[in-house]
């Protein structure tokens, strides 16, 4: 019988080389370098041509990263990453490659083990650390079809509610996600230092802007939006460097428990967002915050000319990862005619996404308004979405001009704000729904805590 010769496509810089390419064509390895590469594309293009099965590349090849090994990856090819001794475990193992071997003085045994896939353990990962009570936190991606149905401020105040505003912005200063005990703006919290004792839970969020059209959340919250947080950790998720003191580095505390990535400043940057960047980023975030809420931009579809292109990067590719990591789906409508249309539609499309979308989703009717849905508003939309989309439990959002502009104006949260707001309220009810369908994130918590 005929030994199956594997085929290796080799990358590698510097002296280890020739090492490399020995140790593999030694007799009897039932190994062949098909491919000597002197650089990324020239590695990338000879995977994608069907060159070899497994690639030997350095970790200091100019230009590799998470993106280039998910490339790598999808072409067929196991990605075996020769490390030095100046690269951290956690950068190497943030690539993702299939397999890990030290390089210079190259172990001959440890790299025909690898390339031939004898290895029994994959790359060392360090074990990742959970927010709070142990369990890694949910996600909660925003969505809603174009028309501004209210997708930013939804996400917004279901992340200021999560964290327990208003309650928790009026107890002198709040504790972060670091601990850190933020100053509390003049004026708020006046109710708790009254000796009202704050009721709602008190969990961390992590608010992320993943808009790749319109981008909102840093101009929302009165941040500089001049670095975006959220393009700045995929690029070093991008790096496989990505771990919670970056991740806590790139998003600042914008309310009382509220951290935020911020968007890209111009809808031009939208490669800066890969998918194979951004799951990495939602797993970080998990382990850092007990919920991430992610504002997503309207546009579901794959590009259809790069269809059959795997590798090119997508416009939609943020909005698309957000919602295949999500564990709920908020879809967000607005409540008239025509914002009732779109998201009728919308939850047709949603079901036909390019990616499998699992989270369980709530439908949300925003602005509610007999000027815009007649006499009895609230009935009317429910029972149109009923009928034209199946929708039993919709949740209303009351229409809130006033309260919603002095938001806007004020650069804050309703619940900062104007924290009687009726649409605040129907966000805290979201907040708690949303709480409800996710209960292991919920049990993590535990019930709030009135200090
Ligand atoms: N319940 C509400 N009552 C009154 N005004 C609201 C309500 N919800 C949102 N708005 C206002 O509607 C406008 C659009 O809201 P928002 O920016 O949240 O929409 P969006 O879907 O994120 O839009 P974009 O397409 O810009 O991303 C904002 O001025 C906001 O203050
Ligand atoms: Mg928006």
């Amino acid at each position: 019988m005929t030994e199956r010769v594997v085929t290796v496509l080799c990358a590698v810089r510097g002296p280890d080389e020739t090492a490399v390419v020995t140790v593999l064509g030694a007799a009897g390895a039932a190994v062949t370098v098909t491919r000597r590469c002197a650089e990324l594309a020239e590695l990338l293009a000879a995977a994608e041509a069907g060159a070899g099965v497994v690639a030997v590349v350095s970790v200091d090849l100019p230009g590799l990263d998470r993106e280039a090994v998910a490339r790598l990856r999808r072409a067929g090819t196991r990605v075996v990453v020769l490390a030095d001794g100046h690269a951290s475990a956690g950068r190497v193992s943030g690539l993702g490659p299939d397999a890990v071997v030290p390089g210079w003085p190259v172990d001959p045994e440890g790299l025909l083990a690898a390339v031939r896939d004898e290895t029994v353990a994959g790359p060392t990962v360090a074990e990742p650390p959970v927010p709070d009570g142990g369990r890694p936190g949910a996600v909660v991606a925003v969505w809603g079809p174009a028309g501004s149905p209210g997708r930013t401020t939804t996400a917004i105040e279901l992340a200021a509610a999560l964290a327990g505003l208003p309650d928790r912005a009026g107890t002198g200063g709040a504790p972060t996600a670091s601990g850190v005990r933020l100053p509390t703006r003049p004026g708020a919290g006046v109710r708790a230092r009254r000796g009202r004792r704050p009721t709602g839970p008190r969990d961390t969020v992590l608010l992320v802007d993943a808009d790749t059209y319109a981008s909102s959340v840093a101009t929302r919250l009165g941040l500089l939006d001049d670095a975006p947080g959220l393009a700045a950790a995929a690029r070093a998720a991008g790096q496989g460097v990505l771990d919670l003191v970056t991740l806590a580095r790139h998003s600042p505390v914008a309310l009382p428990g509220v951290r935020v990535l911020t968007g890209i400043t111009r809808p031009a940057r939208w490669p800066e967002l890969p998918a194979s960047a951004l799951e990495v980023v939602w797993e970080r975030a998990r382990e850092l915050v007990t919920w991430t809420v992610v504002d997503c931009g309207p546009v579901l579809e794959a590009d259809e000319l790069l269809m059959y292109d795997t590798h090119a990067p997508q416009r939609n590719a943020a909005t698309l990862a957000a919602l295949a990591a999500a564990d709920v789906v908020v879809v967000v409508g607005a409540a008239d005619p025509v914002g009732l249309q779109r998201l009728v539609r919308g939850l047709e499309d949603l079901r036909e996404a390019p990616v499998a979308v699992a989270g369980v989703r709530v439908v949300v009717a925003n602005r509610v308004r007999a000027g815009a849905a007649g006499p009895r508003p609230e009935a009317a939309v429910r029972d149109a979405l009923a009928r034209y989309a199946g929708v039993v439990d919709l949740h209303v959002v009351p229409d809130d001009p006033a309260g919603a502009d002095a938001a806007l104006l004020a650069g804050r949260a309703l619940a900062e704000r104007v924290p009687g707001s009726p649409a605040r309220a129907a966000f805290a009810a979201l907040a708690e729904r949303v709480r409800g369908l996710v209960p292991a994130a919920r049990s993590a918590i535990g019930p709030a805590t009135a200090d």
